[in-house]
């Protein structure tokens, strides 16, 4: 998930990251309605804001996932071929698979990310802690085909995608995501994936709106991150962070809102706001159990089993390639 640009100083050319981000920025700034893909909340200081927020009193998603797989490991297990290789798509915190790794007899495991660096310090964590453990990092953008590495092409394959990263994907996005999974587990493949639960819209505002502001500085560190890494002038106290559950289309939308009218200068480009005017900077898609078996379906995969926690907040899903 982490997403890493180098500054972007006046007298040197961009680095083709950088040049990717400010393209898209101000495409997508010059719109309308405004947005900013979520991608870009991810540098250092995002990262460690996400990490916080998943502490939050008011943020279920992580510890509910986290009691899920506790719970429900042994169950997991049964699922899943002797001697197989574990490949997660996107690699944050480790204690998600760690679960998995004491629960279940896999024989390697294989996190695929784009940043490099932080795969590495992973890695090296984890072989210390499970040695007969093959760890195979992978350096990759795993929302697009990319090869597995040769080591584990005769083991069977289970994908791992925890933390309901899913509802950040727009439903068609979803989609082509599970395809593509599908296609580089190949045959006989098997997926664990982690989706949150519609609910009480109290409870999904709250998570998105927690009392100490933390998602309010996660929301306003990107355009932090666009001041520094684009050389913009977004003045932060003129944006205002807001959440709403959007319940026809099942989403938690996140939107920082302009508080007067103004114009924001970016790598040369003027980009006006009207008071009141949003950058939509995020969807979070929540499931029920049916909707989230529909897409699995219609993506190349059989729902096997789904576990919640008692309260019916998160769900677990153990899908198999379809044919
Ligand atoms: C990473 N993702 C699943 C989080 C979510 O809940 O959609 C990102 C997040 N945005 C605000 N709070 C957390």
């Amino acid at each position: 998930m982490n997403v890493h640009a180098t500054a972007l100083a006046d007298a040197h050319l961009p680095d083709e990251q950088t040049s990717a981000f400010a393209r898209d920025a101000i495409e997508k700034l010059s719109q309308q309605p405004k947005r900013l893909s979520p991608k870009y909340f991810y540098d250092a200081t995002g990262s460690e804001l996400f990490e916080a927020i998943t502490r939050l009193p008011e943020y279920y998603p992580t510890r509910t996932e986290l009691g899920i797989l506790r719970d429900h490991g042994a169950d997991i297990a049964k699922l899943i071929p002797e001697g197989a290789a574990l490949v997660e798509f996107g690699a944050g915190a480790t204690t998600k698979v760690r679960l998995l790794l004491e629960q279940c007899a896999f024989a390697a495991y294989v996190p695929v990310d784009i940043s490099g660096d932080f795969l590495n310090a992973q890695a090296s964590a984890l072989r210390k802690d499970f040695p007969a453990l093959a760890v195979y990092p992978v350096a990759a953008d795993f929302t697009a085909p990319f090869a597995l590495p040769a080591e584990i092409a005769d083991m069977p394959k289970v994908g791992f995608f925890p933390g309901s990263t899913i509802g950040n994907f727009e439903p068609h996005e979803a989609c082509r995501f599970l395809r593509i999974a599908r296609e580089i587990l190949g045959k006989g493949a098997h997926m664990i994936v982690g989706a949150d639960l519609e609910k009480d819209e109290r409870v999904l505002y709250d998570a998105y709106n927690d009392k100490a502001g933390v998602t309010a500085r996660f929301n306003l560190n990107v355009l932090v991150r666009i001041n520094r890494e684009l050389g913009g002038n977004f003045d932060l106290s003129a944006f205002t962070h807001r959440a709403i559950y959007n319940r026809e289309k099942h989403r938690i939308e996140m939107h920082l809102i302009s508080k007067k009218a103004q114009t924001v200068r970016l790598l040369g480009t003027g980009l006006s706001f009207r008071p009141g005017e949003s950058i939509h900077t995020e969807n979070s898609y929540k499931y029920s159990l049916e909707r989230f078996g529909a897409l699995a379906r219609a993506s190349g995969w059989k729902a096997r089993e789904s576990w919640t926690d008692a309260n019916g907040m998160f769900s677990v899903h153990a899908l198999a390639a379809a044919e």
